[in-house]
């Protein structure tokens, strides 16, 4: 389809992230500096349905980018799931005569995009937008250094309660599918171990882990547990752990969603302007489908069918760190 870009819209979708506001600002304003007008979209793929739009001016993302969440809102539609969802979205883009879309968000978010640009031939660029780090062609997501550093805190806090007590603590990390937080985070704050969906050797990993510290008379053990890793999360692996180590004096702590909240470090609020200016640049290059991603320190374009189909895994070397570290 041939195309003059005019006008770009522009939305967070899916788990909120720190940084999506530092994303929108960038995206607000490299469109404006090339003389295309934006349309923020509230809500997300819902929004877009509904017609829930506002014409942005470089002042609307004034005084956000130190900001968490996502001053558009976000969502999780079930109805753009369907065909006549996803038609009303269209209509809305008539209508509105958005010439493209930049979606900031996740895997559901992409997912979503993918499918609306191959049924409308719509000019689509996506921003990876999670805590979860679990998107390939890209080294890091917008949101997940924030995260790490949320979970880190966190733990730092409880350790010293856990070695006042001398007991053993398990955090529940979130991550979805993936175990990049929960791994980062346990070498980051020093845990013992870190239980993640990549590598489930729970017990032994247990025995290993605590059971050694225990030896060193460490007194008090911390092991981070992916949400996903094992049915029932932390409060599953406490179970089997008070069953073989009632001693042991185990405690759970599920972070739950203080890990997607917060101020964006600087590292997420330079990322996300980055991969803001570029997602306009590719729209400006007539790229479609594709989502900016960062590697080796560079910004590259990957297609969004890749970002959501190829998994990526944790690095060898890090679960190595972490079981050298532990002893
Ligand atoms: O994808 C981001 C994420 O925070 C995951 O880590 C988590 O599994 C999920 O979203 C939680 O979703 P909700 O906020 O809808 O409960």
């Amino acid at each position: 389809m041939e195309y003059k870009l005019k006008t770009i819209g522009v939305l967070t979708s899916g788990g909120d992230a720190p940084g999506m506001n530092a994303a929108v600002r960038a995206v607000t304003r490299a469109a404006i500096s090339n003389g295309i007008a934006v349309k923020a979209i509230y809500r997300g793929y819902k929004g877009l349905m509904d017609g829930e739009i506002q014409t942005f001016s470089s002042e609307n993302v004034s005084g956000i980018i130190q900001r968490g969440g996502t001053i558009l809102r976000s969502a999780r539609s079930e109805e753009f799931k369907t065909a006549e969802g996803r038609k009303k979205a269209y209509e809305t883009i008539r209508k509105e005569k958005i010439d493209a879309l930049i979606v900031i968000g996740g895997d559901g978010t992409f997912t979503g995009a993918r499918t609306l640009a191959q049924e409308y031939n719509i000019p689509i660029i996506g921003i990876p937008g999670t805590i979860d780090n679990d998107l390939w062609g890209t080294d890091a997501t917008i949101g997940y250094d924030t995260a790490l550093n949320t979970i880190m805190n966190c733990v730092d806090i409880l350790r010293d309660t856990a070695t006042s007590h001398e007991r053993v603590f398990l955090v529940e990390v979130m991550g979805r599918d993936a175990g990049f937080l929960t791994l980062n985070a346990a070498l980051a704050s020093g845990a013992e171990t870190a239980i993640i969906p990549e590598r489930t050797t729970i017990m032994e990993q247990i025995e290993e882990a605590i059971g050694q510290g225990r030896r060193k008379s460490k007194g008090t053990s911390i092991v981070l547990v992916q949400e996903h890793a094992i049915e029932g999360g932390a409060q599953a692996v406490a179970k089997m752990i008070e069953k073989a180590h009632p001693e042991y004096g185990t405690r759970v702590t599920i972070l739950g969603h203080l890990q997607r909240g917060g101020s964006p470090s600087a590292f997420d609020r330079i990322l996300a302007s980055r991969m803001g200016i570029a997602a306009v640049q590719a729209l400006l290059e007539e790229q479609r489908s594709v989502m900016v991603g960062l590697q080796d320190g560079e910004i590259t374009y990957v297609p969004l069918s890749k970002a959501i189909k190829e998994k990526k895994d944790v690095k060898a070397d890090k679960w190595q760190a972490l079981q050298v570290l532990s002893i």
